[in-house]
Formats: C-alpha cells, structure tokens, sequence
C-alpha cells in the first residue's frame, strides 16, 4: 500500500519535470531575439512579444507610455515580428525623407494587405511593395487625377455638386438634431467614384450604403486588436475570428468592384477616355504586356483610391464640424471672413482660400487635432539600416507616429489645445509649420493630398457660408476622444444647423 503510493508520488514528480523540461524548450524556441543595437523598448515575452503590455483595443495611453519610457525611436515585438515607432519631425523627417530608400516599403505579410489584395501581383498603389511598380503607378495616377480635373474647375465641380446635396439634407433636417456620421462618407465616396467611374450613387442606393459601412467598419478593424493579433501570430489566422469578417467584407467589395469594371468597359471607345479605369484600359493597351499593368492590378488601384479618398477626407470633416461647435466663436470668425471675401459670389472656388488666411488656419487645426491617420500606415524596412545610432534590419516593421509630430511640443504655439492660432503669424497670415504631416512625409507622402486639401476647403467654407452648427442644448458635453483605428473617428454626436441669414 505505501509503496503503490510511493511509485504514484513518483510518477507525478516525473510527469511535473517533464511538463517543466517542455515548457523550458518551449520558453527557449519562442525566445524572441533582440536584433543587436536594435532600438530601446520593453524586453519581449517569449512568442507574445510586447503584446501583453498593451492594451490591444486601444493602445494609444500604452504606447504612449513606452514613448515616454524609451524615447523617439523605440523597439516594439508583436509577437516575433520586429517593430520599430518613429515619433517626432526630426526622426520622422530622417526616417522617411532623408533616407527615403531604406524606410519606403510595405509589408507583406499583415492582415490589411491579405485581406484587401488577394493577388500577389497586384498590390495596388497603397500596400505596394516600394518598387517600380508602385512607382510606375503613383506616377500614373497622379498624372490621370490631373487629367480627369485635379487643379481644373472640373474637380470643383464635382465637389461643388456633391456638397450641395450634403446642403439640401442639412436644410430639410429643419432645425432638429441629425446624426451626420454617414453624410460626409458619401458625399467623398462619390467624388471620387465620379472620377473613377464617372458615376455617382445616391444616397439610398445599396451600393452606397454597403460602401460606406465597408470603410466605416474595415478602417476601425484595420490596426485594431485582432488584426494586431493576425500580425503578431500567423497561427491564428486560421481560426474564426473577428479578422474574418474583415476578409469577407473586402470580397464582397471586391465583387462589386469587377460588376461594375465589367459593366463600363462595354461602352468603352479606346482612346476616348471617360474616366479613370477607361485612363488605365488605354495606358494598358499601349503598354502591352509589360509586367507592371494589368486588369487585377487596375481593380486594386480602384479599391485603394476609393478607400483612402474616401474615409479620411469624411472622417476630417466630422471631426471638423464637432469642434466648430464646441468653439462657436472661431465658427463665427470663419463665418466673418467667409461673407467677406464671397460677398457676390455664387459658388466658392478653390482659389478663394488665398484670401481667406483664417479660414485656411482652421480648417489645418482641424487636421491638425482630428488627427485622422494618426500611425500613417505602415511603413517597412528595404534594408538592413541605421536610424539616429541605432540599426533596424531589413523588414522591420516601421510605424511613423504622425499623431506625435502633431502634438509636438515645441512645434507648435499651442499643442494641446484647439486653436488656428497655430497657423498665424503676427500679422494674421497663414503660414503652414514644418510638421504638420497629417499626410505623412517622403516618397509615400499621400497621394490623394491635392484633392483632399480641395474638398476640405470646398465643403467646409460651403458648409459655414450657409448655416450655422450648433451643438444641440440637450446633448452632453462634446467628447473629443477619437475612436482608434487606420483611420480615427470621432465619438458618435448629433447637430443642429441653423440656416444663416445673409447678404
Ligand atoms: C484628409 C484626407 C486624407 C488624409 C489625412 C490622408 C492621409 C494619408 C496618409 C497618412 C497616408 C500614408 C502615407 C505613408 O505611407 O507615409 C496616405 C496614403 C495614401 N493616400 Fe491619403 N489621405 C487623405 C485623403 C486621400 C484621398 C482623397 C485620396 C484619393 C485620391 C488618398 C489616396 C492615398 C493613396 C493612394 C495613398 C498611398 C500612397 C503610397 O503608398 O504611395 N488619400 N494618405
Ligand atoms: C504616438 O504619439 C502619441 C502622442 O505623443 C501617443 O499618444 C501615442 O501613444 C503614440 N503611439 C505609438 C504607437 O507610440
Ligand atoms: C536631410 O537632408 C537635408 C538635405 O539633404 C539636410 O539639409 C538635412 O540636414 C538632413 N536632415 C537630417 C535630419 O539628417
């Protein structure tokens, strides 16, 4: 009897040691390297990486915390994949414009790029690996954004066109509380589906609405925790979660993308371009069957421009509108020197913002604190390099912190607080700071800039020329905290326009 009980306790001593001896190997295989000299930060976790210390779902006070610990260049693991965040304009500017060729590239092997490309051959403009491919395309797509009315009075327009049915919602909204989360989605959505398709949803089309739930959705899981846990471990991707329906999302965008690509190419007259798919269809024909062009790689091009053109530009705008109302005086400022400076026009012009410095001032500190793309989108390493004394092998993940560099201190008159003071000189003139980079900086510096900054000022000065925005008396205090994601949003809010009288 003792000694059945003996050889039991045994048995278990053995069973524990080797439960021991497997978690050691275990502990040791996973064993994340630091790369030598590689940046400061917290020590990783064997296969976790840093990932327990930060709050996944919103990392910003986290990360923030190791910024403050580690300094401006620091080391981050997400599970074994090496990271690196860049805060500040000086290791910013280095990182991505002084040594544009070591920090340009993208990824490969993250969810937004297997969700939103499926085609290893065609990675479109935006997740595109910094090779003359991406190059080649940039340089096509700025070109036939010009072509197709960028700087023309044609883009105005458009956004002219699309701003005014945004009015027409506000006027019949009579005075009662609207929710405007949607409206500025797709007022963008269509300026920029006029350009690619030369045509225009309205607003109770289900197109229309799958799109805009689309972006809504995928930018908030986009950089959101189970995303970051599809980075950090490539043995979850397997399973059902949340990330899938990120991937099902993009398919179904990606079916009503080819629907209507098949569909305008049918009327198609070669030569005679309508707008830019029929653009790229020429420059493909012309080209032949050179590598870089192809029909998969126009239908990536058409997800990322409307996707980038359009949840960006709507988000900045809604941010806007929330801080015009919790500061109505700098609101009725713009109003002043909006009356002033359109007294007989019919329609504002781009062009008009030169005479409107104050305007222009609020509408960058509105950039400037909405804060839109605040982690830009991640940027990787082509090479093994050097950064302020410290080296980052070839396919680090690099993450550049443009919500630092817009919140710099020293940077800026007044950093933590709302005010277009930050964009004036003495003399009231606009002047633009060297660190406003709401989109980003270097070679990757955002594409749709040009059309973004025209569309900001078009609808905005619209907008305040006719009505007032009031927050409404029975609502709580405006929450300014963004929601986290690739692109931030602000906490849901309503608002009541008052239709100005004037002139
Ligand atoms: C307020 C509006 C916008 C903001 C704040 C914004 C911001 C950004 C940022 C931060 C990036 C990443 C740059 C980098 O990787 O370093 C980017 C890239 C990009 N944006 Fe925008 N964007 C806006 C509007 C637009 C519009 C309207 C378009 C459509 C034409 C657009 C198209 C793109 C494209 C194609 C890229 C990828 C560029 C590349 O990888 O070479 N964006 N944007
Ligand atoms: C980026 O900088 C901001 C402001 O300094 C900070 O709150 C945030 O946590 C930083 N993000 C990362 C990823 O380090
Ligand atoms: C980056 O390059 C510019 C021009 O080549 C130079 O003036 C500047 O000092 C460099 N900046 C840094 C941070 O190295």
């Amino acid at each position: 009897m003792v000694g059945e009980h003996q050889t039991h306790h045994h048995n278990m001593l053995v069973s524990l040691a080797l439960l021991l001896a497997a978690a050691f190997g275990l502990w040791v295989f996973f064993q994340i390297q630091r790369p030598k000299n590689f940046p400061p930060g917290p020590p990783p976790i064997p296969l976790f990486g840093n990932l327990l210390e930060i709050q996944l779902d919103n990392p910003i006070a986290d990360l923030e915390r190791l910024a403050k610990r580690y300094g401006n260049v620091y080391g981050l693991f997400l599970g074994s994949r090496p990271a690196v965040v860049i805060h500040g304009v000086s290791a910013l500017k280095r990182a991505l414009v002084n040594k544009s060729a070591d920090f340009s590239d993208r990824a490969e092997d993250l969810f937004v790029r297997h969700a939103a490309h499926t085609k290893a051959q065609a990675p479109g403009v935006v997740l595109s690996p910094y090779n003359s491919g991406w190059r080649e395309h940039r340089r096509f797509t700025l070109m036939t954004l010009r072509n197709f009315g960028l700087g023309k009075q044609s883009m105005e327009d458009r956004i002219l066109g699309e701003t005014r049915r945004v009015m027409e919602f506000l006027e019949q909204s009579d005075g009662e509380p609207i929710n405007p989360e949607t409206l500025f989605h797709k007022a963008a959505s269509n300026i920029i589906f006029q350009v690619l398709f030369a045509k225009r949803f309205d607003n109770e089309d289900d197109s229309m609405k799958f799109f805009t739930n689309f972006f809504r959705e995928t930018s908030k899981i986009i950089n959101g925790p189970w995303s970051l846990l599809y980075d950090s471990f490539p043995a979850v991707r397997y399973l059902p979660l949340p990330f899938k329906r990120g991937f099902e999302m993009f398919k179904m965008s990606h079916e009503r993308y080819l629907e209507m690509f098949v569909e305008t190419k049918k009327t198609r007259v070669p030569g005679k371009p309508r707008h830019f798919v029929d653009a790229y269809l020429d420059e493909l024909e012309k080209r032949g069957d050179e590598a870089f062009f192809s029909e998969d790689q126009l239908c990536a091009i058409i997800l990322d421009l409307h996707f980038a053109g359009t949840d960006t530009t709507a988000n900045t705008l809604l941010s806007g509108l929330l801080y015009l109302m919790k500061y109505p005086h700098i609101q009725e400022y713009c109003q002043q020197e909006i009356d002033k400076v359109m007294q007989g026009k019919n329609e504002v012009s781009f062009e008009d913002r030169v005479q409107m410095p104050y305007v222009q001032a609020v509408i960058h500190e509105i950039q400037r604190t909405a804060n839109t793309v605040p982690l830009s989108v991640f940027h990787c390493t082509t090479r093994d390099t050097e950064l302020m004394g410290y080296s980052i092998p070839k396919g680090t993940l690099i993450i550049p912190n443009l919500s630092s560099v817009l919140n710099e201190k020293g940077q800026w008159k007044s950093s933590h607080e709302f005010n277009p003071e930050n964009f004036l000189n003495e003399n009231g003139e606009f002047v633009q700071p060297e660190a406003f980079m709401p989109f980003s900086t270097g070679p990757r510096v955002c594409l749709g800039e040009g059309l973004a900054r025209m569309e900001l000022f078009i609808i905005l000065v619209s907008l305040l020329r006719k009505f007032r925005f009031i927050w409404p008396e029975d609502a709580e205090e405006p929450d300014l905290t963004p929601v986290f994601g690739v692109t931030q949003t602000p906490k849901p809010y309503s608002l009541k326009v008052q239709v100005r009288s004037r002139c």
